[in-house]
């Protein structure tokens, strides 16, 4: 039932995503916002300010720990890089304190290394941070100065303009940055200038004119924040899923795995649930000092390749349980599927019996893996099983047809050995699924 709507659904999503070829599924990578705000005190704070030191520190932990081959590639620059002052020609340049070689030099720092560099800009009169904006005025300038750069994203605010501004300049800077020539990802702030909802946002026009788009406000490093951020997408998943696709995402914006406001448990729902939302997977955290538990979670295979699934479809909520369990369910291609048991308990791990019945799945027999305990069942969509779900927890799991030897969808710019083989699942079928 679930699969035959899913593809219906993803028929009725045409391609109307900007068509720059970017992003075909969600952007992964690093961006400083969450952790290192507007740290432009150096002498104070030397590793942690923002600078070309910081960004370069980040581009060589993705390149030399294994990230950048997961797909975490884009190394994005947020608020306060920028002199306070545009130049002679009206341009935007760097502060040159912080950043001595200007933003080329860490293009080029990135390239180097087989990633991409993010920027960011506002539209409006000044950035959240109050440094110089974009206005109307100098939409193409700023297009033109970041793809001379070598800029591969630009994240555009909507701090200091009004609702007139906004609805001109977004789709302004939009044809802007195509008439560059250069393929740069564009990353819109604008509908959470509006509130996030129809009839303010035009989900089709964004669709047309962005990569992703910032619906909602901004991540803090606590659970309740990720918790509300979470809740209002589902809740708003009729009105805000059909807008993503291939090209085009909805943003709750960054993970902060690594941080100090998530347990791990709360680190696992976070990776899953934005998994399931088809999110960009933007970390904000210190690859430096990321602890081993933090890193797993975000270099899991099977959660990346279910975020990455080329077929593009975003997951939504199936159920919201009086027992504090909630489920929720992602279609993916050759017919196989992800789902999330998630706890809004805090007393104890509670133990949620279903069947795949009752999750509407009707085809038979399915093999299930547990993504993050890596246990394997095989399961009859009639047969009732068991999950343990941990308080603020979730249990993810990765549905196929049992028979059907195939490798997990590895995200595509992957070479390395697929996410998940059937050969080895074969083996070990326990009896019961907890
Ligand atoms: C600009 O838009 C055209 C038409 O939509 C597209 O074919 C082209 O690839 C785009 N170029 C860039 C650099 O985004
Ligand atoms: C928006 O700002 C522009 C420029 O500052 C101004 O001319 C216009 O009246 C404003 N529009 C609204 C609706 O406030
Ligand atoms: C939304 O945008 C699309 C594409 O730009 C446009 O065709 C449509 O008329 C807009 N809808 C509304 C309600 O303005
Ligand atoms: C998916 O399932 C449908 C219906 O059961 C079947 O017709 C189709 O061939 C399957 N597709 C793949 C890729 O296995
Ligand atoms: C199963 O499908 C039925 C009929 O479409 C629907 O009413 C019900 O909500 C679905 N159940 C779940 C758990 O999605």
């Amino acid at each position: 039932m679930h699969l035959a709507v899913a593809f219906l659904a993803s028929a009725l999503v045409c391609t109307l995503a900007l068509d720059n070829g970017l992003m075909r599924t969600p952007p992964m990578g690093w961006l400083a916002w969450e952790r290192y705000r507007c740290d432009i005190d150096c002498e104070l704070d030397p590793k942690n300010c923002i600078s070309e030191n910081l960004f370069m520190d980040m581009a060589d932990r993705l390149s030399e720990d294994g990230w950048r081959e997961l797909g975490y590639v884009y190394v994005n620059i947020d608020d306060c890089w920028a002199s306070m002052d545009r130049d002679k020609q009206g341009r935007l340049q760097a502060d040159p304190k912080r950043f001595p070689g200007g933003i080329p030099k860490l293009a080029r720092y990135m390239h180097d290394r087989g990633l991409k560099l993010g920027i960011y800009g506002d539209m409006g009169t000044h950035t959240c941070g109050g440094y110089p904006g974009t206005t109307l005025d100098k939409i193409e300038t700023d297009a033109q100065t970041f793809a001379e750069w070598g800029v591969d994203m630009l994240k555009l605010d909507g701090c200091y303009s009004n609702a007139t501004e906004q609805a001109e300049g977004y789709p302004r800077m939009s044809k802007a940055l195509n008439a560059t020539g250069r393929p740069i990802g564009y990353s819109c702030s604008w509908p959470a200038y509006q509130g996030g909802l129809p009839p303010k946002v035009n989900y089709t026009q964004l669709g047309e004119i962005c990569n992703l788009w910032r619906n909602y406000g901004d991540i803090q490093d606590s659970w309740d924040s990720v918790l509300s951020i979470s809740d209002w997408f589902y809740k708003n998943q009729d009105v805000v899923g059909p807008a993503a696709g291939p090209g085009r995402w909805n943003d709750p914006d960054m993970l902060i795995i690594g941080d100090f406001g998530l347990s791990m448990d709360q680190s696992r729902s976070q990776m899953a649930l934005w998994a399931i939302m088809a999110a960009p997977l933007f970390m904000s955290n210190d690859l430096r000092t990321i602890s081993s538990g933090a890193r797993a979670i975000l270099q899991n295979k099977m959660v990346i390749g279910i975020s990455q699934d080329p077929m593009g479809v975003q997951g939504k909520r199936l159920l919201m349980k009086k027992s504090g369990i909630d489920v929720y369910w992602r279609p993916l291609s050759e017919n196989t599927s992800a789902l999330v048991f998630f706890s809004r308990r805090n007393d104890m791990p509670y133990r949620y019996q279903t069947s795949l019945g009752k999750l509407n799945y009707t085809a038979g027999t399915y093999k299930v893996f547990s993504v993050f305990t890596e246990k394997v069942a095989t399961l009859k969509d009639t047969s009732d099983f068991v999950v343990s779900v941990n308080p603020t927890g979730v249990v993810l799991l990765y549905v196929s047809a049992p028979a059907k030897h195939r490798q997990f969808h590895a995200n595509a710019k992957l070479h390395g050995p697929a996410y998940f083989r059937h050969d080895d699942l074969d083996n070990a079928i326990p009896p019961s699924f907890l």
